[in-house]
């Protein structure tokens, strides 16, 4: 019998990943700047709120109220808009968020646009659920985002546009004014925007904006798993046009029936713990500062510019034209664990590694010394 989803690309993080554990298994170390996700865990008071709900808290299918209105408040905080709570749809991650409004928007058969390098699962979901990615290839002179004038000359006008701002893995972000373009362009042809606002709150000092402050009809995807440091317990949301609500709270009933409980009153506690969630992004920059001021002196000079999330996209096609070797190489010379551009870009990505710096800043020190040492003892030989 044939698998009608057989063809599924692989996630080459996930084997890197894979291998760099079986290191640790023969008691080897490694530093793990594969994967996508903060190294720390969730605030320290919202796991002592999760072990409080498990003693006495709600335990069945449940949705917290006040956990929606926290987050609809979140969009007056920074981006001075005024949703209300019901426009919040919680679900498992922002990955939950991404199937609900495909299954929402689009006919089978739609043809969605989206930056190639980008998430390989927006790709893979789109294909998966029966729609067509239509790539659209961005490079470093638009700083590996789309514009407006990409999506103008589309013919006919795709149903649908997903951008990620700050971007995974290239961590660049879409500015007010490109935002405003975008949104203008997609109104003026019938395109629905998903904006990925997985990255927000971890931004180099810059002021993320978001896509429903220009175009109200976007559906934002959003997530508890980076910026909260809360990846295993798969909580996130969509914001949603007051016009989507009902139909969107049907999808999500029927999919998933409830967002995780435990999760969700975890995530609450972690929204009043600023203070140490800042710590973490005050750590990223400082080793975002030290990979690109130490990357050059190592030979590798040409990176994507970021001003957000957590990574460092390397163009290393000078070295190698197979980036994936060239990981699994480094992983087992050396015990540094690096993600191939392959799962971000299936034409360039080749020439590409992802560092995602979501660790210490002593593992950042260590990782750029095994980095030159290796370099080094290959050019020697
Ligand atoms: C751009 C982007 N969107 C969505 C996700 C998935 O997030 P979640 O854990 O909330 O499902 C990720 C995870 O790495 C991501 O990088």
């Amino acid at each position: 019998m044939s698998i009608a989803g057989a063809g599924v690309e692989p996630f080459y993080a996930v084997e890197i990943n894979r291998l760099a554990n079986e290191r640790s298994r023969r008691g080897l170390p490694v530093i793990h700047m594969e994967g996508g996700q903060p190294s720390a865990g969730a605030p320290r008071a919202a796991i002592e709120a999760g072990h409080c709900a498990l003693a006495g808290a709600e335990q069945g299918y449940w949705e917290s109220g006040a956990l929606k209105e926290r987050i609809a408040a979140i969009y007056g905080e920074r981006y001075r808009l005024a949703p209300g709570p019901s426009q919040v749809i919680l679900s498992m991650g922002a990955s939950g968020a991404l199937v609900l409004a495909l299954a929402l928007l689009f006919e089978r058969g739609s043809r969605v646009a989206l930056p190639r390098p980008g998430y390989p699962a927006h790709r893979n979901v789109l294909r998966a659920m029966g729609l067509v990615p239509q790539e659209l290839d961005c490079g470093p002179e638009t700083r590996f985002q789309p514009t407006a004038a990409m999506i103008t000359v589309l013919d006919p006008p795709p149903a649908g546009l997903i951008l990620t701002s700050p971007s995974n893995p290239m961590g660049t972000m879409l500015e007010r004014g490109e935002l405003q373009a975008l949104a203008a362009v997609c109104r003026a042809r019938g395109i629905r925007i998903i904006s990925d606002e997985t990255y927000h709150g971890i931004t180099c000092g810059r002021r993320a904006h978001s896509m429903h402050e220009f175009e109200p009809d976007s559906v934002v995807i959003n997530s508890f798993s980076q910026y909260w440091c809360m990846t295993g317990w798969r909580l996130g949301w969509a914001l949603v046009p007051v016009d989507l609500v009902d139909t969107m709270n049907r999808y999500s009933a029927n999919m998933f029936l409830a967002p995780p409980t435990l999760a969700q009153h975890v995530a609450l506690a972690a929204m009043d713990e600023q203070a140490e969630l800042e710590e973490h992004v005050a750590t990223y920059a400082k080793n975002l500062d030290l990979l690109v001021a130490a990357l050059p002196g190592l030979g590798i000079m040409r990176m994507a510019p970021a001003d957000g999330a957590f990574y460092l996209y390397a163009d290393v096609s000078h070295l190698t034209s197979d980036s994936l070797a060239w990981c699994r190489e480094l992983l087992e010379a050396t015990g540094l664990a690096l993600n191939t551009g392959r799962d971000f870009d299936s034409i360039h990505g080749s020439n590409f590694i992802r560092m995602s710096f979501a660790v210490s800043t002593p593992e950042i020190l260590q990782a750029i010394d095994l980095l030159g040492g290796w370099l080094r003892r290959r050019s020697d030989s």
